[in-house]
């Protein structure tokens, strides 16, 4: 199917207002509560201009992949106008759901559309509270006293998972995202009368079952994607709001469908006319959109999650990232390999905590954790069976980090999972051979052949750093000597470059306080040392790459790592050696030499992609 505006179902629950229908262009009678914009629940199913609903004319093609790991599709989109107080309330979570019978929980966000002066809404509990206090100032009509009251404006958002007891205060118009159910367990109702005659039912018991008796902390992630900034995450729903002022062109990926609701402004979405309050679907379709227009859209979506871990010498770097490259929250540690393993594992599960925290997700709404180490890795039984860098042999860091998170745990070689992060998301993006080297304390080679990673046996292979370019050369951390990694990594290039100085005092070098790999590269123009280091480096490194591309002809080779970062500095006179001395020169297909796009997340992303 193609892009289509949505028509939605109008609840008249008593305590709604006429602005959804004054201001907001629904066709409904008064009072009009809601509008369930994106719905396939039963209770209110979305319709299309034809009259057909979206829930019978989308495909599972249209709704995208992400959708197929859950029965139906995860989320709802609502928009609520709070004519007066909300009942206090409370909805169940999964687990509390599927028990009884009633399908999903629901974890629900609220964007706050407009509020009149003084409005508010009720997030959780101000202070920790057990459920015998809840229950009796649910009883004797003060347990809003108990509630976190926040007072609103246009364009705050607040996360309200599942458990956590809410109400809307009168006076806000939202935009509701929500996991697709409709349970709510009621706890006061502010003595109301119902449509019926009679005060609405409570459900104390249940609401006091699932009930997160904490204090509330309110939080946001911070994060930018093509979809605008990040407002919340999770495996049911990603929720971001863009601002479009002229014309806004994407690519929709295959992974999920997108709601579009306009909430202020007007313009036209892939050229059908929208006003605030209009909601859309977008297919799934890897075609290209068009927003046109002054508008604040709220972008709903299905994402997948998982945490990345890039365990490096000096620095274990982490990020959650989803299924498109994003990476909703990143955060780094020291590696600290003197104090053991263990103590190593324990830092990364910190790491994995931290990042859950920073996204304001649970363990659940990922997928796992994927860690790249540097060193010879049995991805199946997830041990790191040989560490040069790390002076690790046999640690079974898959399990003891499962162990600490409660997490799956999926591990690679580091320098592979970089290979897969720049092949999926980076500078190798739509290619099916393509070599990788990484240039830090060590040289890591990944594979991507055919479309795929290639580890070799055990997944030991791969190790391209470890080839002889020098017969009986400088001494490797591996014990043999002459290979590319000691004469490439950045530890080769600082031990090189103090040596150019020791043996040239007069070199300006000399004058450096600190001296690492950018030294040599940054006084080249003023010092000839310096120069001929890199000419020397460069050298030894394109020997490298040539081996490696007569022997794979890939489509590119990719230079990454912290050396790097150098980008064309490297890859300029490296092409052109490479073109100089390749097999059959170029008569053979091209193989270009190109820098590392994703720059130090390359390993974080590409550790996240072992779950996509
Ligand atoms: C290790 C490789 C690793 C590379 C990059 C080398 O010293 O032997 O396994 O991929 O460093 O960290």
């Amino acid at each position: 199917m193609k892009t289509e505006k949505l028509y939605p179902v109008c609840k008249n629950y008593i305590w709604g207002g006429d602005k959804l229908v004054k201001e907001y262009g629904k066709t409904a009678d008064l009072p009009c509560a809601e509008s369930w914009e994106f719905s396939f629940h039963p209770d209110g199913l979305s319709k299309l201009s034809d009259g057909r609903t979206l829930s019978e004319t989308a495909t599972p093609d249209d709704l995208g992949s992400n959708c197929a790991g859950f029965a139906g599709v995860p989320l709802m989109v609502k928009l609520i106008d709070a004519n007066a107080d909300l009942s206090v309330q409370v909805h169940p979570t999964d687990a509390y759901a599927g028990a009884r019978g009633l399908g999903f929980g629901k974890t629900e966000m609220w964007y706050v559309v407009g509020a009149v002066p003084g409005a508010c809404l009720y997030v959780g509990l101000r202070e920790p509270a057990d459920p015998a206090r809840i229950r009796a100032s649910a009883l004797d009509g003060t347990l809003v006293s108990l509630l976190n009251r926040v007072e609103v404006h246009t364009g705050d958002a607040y996360l309200i998972p599942a458990g956590t007891v809410h109400a809307i205060g009168a006076g806000c118009v939202i935009c509701e995202i929500q996991q697709n159910s409709n349970i709510t367990y009621r706890l006061y109702d502010h003595g109301r009368i119902g449509p019926d005659g009679k005060p609405r039912q409570l459900h104390l018991d249940d609401a006091l079952a699932v009930a997160d008796t904490g204090a509330y902390r309110a939080k946001r992630p911070s994060a930018q994607t093509a979809d605008g900034v990040l407002l919340f995450a999770n495996k049911y729903f990603t929720a971001s709001r863009l601002t479009v002022s002229g014309t806004y062109t994407f690519t929709a990926d295959k992974g999920s469908f997108r709601c579009v609701t306009c909430v202020c402004g007007a313009g036209v979405i892939d050229g059908t006319g929208c006003r605030a309050g209009d909601s859309f679907f977008i297919p799934a379709d890897g075609l290209t959109h068009t927003y046109e227009g002054d508008m604040t859209l709220i972008v709903s979506a299905n994402r997948k999650y998982a945490v990345g871990i890039d365990l490096g010498g000096t620095f274990i770097k982490g990020g959650i990232a989803d299924d498109l490259g994003n990476v909703i929250a990143k955060g780094k540690v020291p590696t600290g390999s003197e104090d053991g393993a263990d103590a190593v594992a324990a830092r990364i599960a910190g790491l994995c905590a931290d990042l859950l925290s920073d996204a304001c997700m649970t363990a659940d709404d990922v997928a796992g954790v994927g860690i790249g180490v540097p060193g010879m890795i049995d991805t199946v039984r997830g041990e790191v069976v040989y560490s040069n860098n790390l002076g690790w042999s046999h640690f079974p860091i898959k399990n003891e980090v499962q162990r600490l998170t409660g997490l799956p745990v999926r591990i690679c070689n580091d320098a592979n999972v970089a290979a897969l992060g720049e092949a999926k998301f980076g500078a190798g993006a739509g290619m099916e051979n393509v070599v990788m080297l990484t240039l830090g304390t060590g040289v890591g080679g990944g594979l991507i052949l055919n479309g795929k990673l290639y580890e070799g046996s055990g997944g030991a292979g791969a190790e391209l750093g470890h080839m002889a370019i020098v017969l009986n050369g400088e001494c490797c951390t591996c014990g043999r000597r002459g290979c590319l990694e000691a004469y490439a990594s950045a530890t080769a290039l600082i031990r090189d470059t103090k040596r150019a100085i020791k043996e040239h005092p007069e070199s300006l070098m000399s004058t450096q306080s600190e001296i690492n790999g950018t030294t040599a590269f940054r006084m080249r123009d003023k010092d000839p040392y310096a120069a001929e280091v890199v000419e020397n480096y460069i050298s030894y490194l394109a020997a490298g790459v040539i081996d490696i591309a007569n022997v794979f002809r890939p489509q590119a080779v990719i230079i990454g790592g912290g050396i790097g970062a150098e980008k064309e500095n490297l890859t300029v006179p490296l092409q052109e050696k490479l073109d100089r001395d390749m097999f059959g020169g170029k008569l053979g297909p091209a193989v270009p030499v190109i820098p590392a796009a994703l720059g130090n997340t390359a390993g974080t992303l590409g550790a996240a992609a072992l779950w996509f």
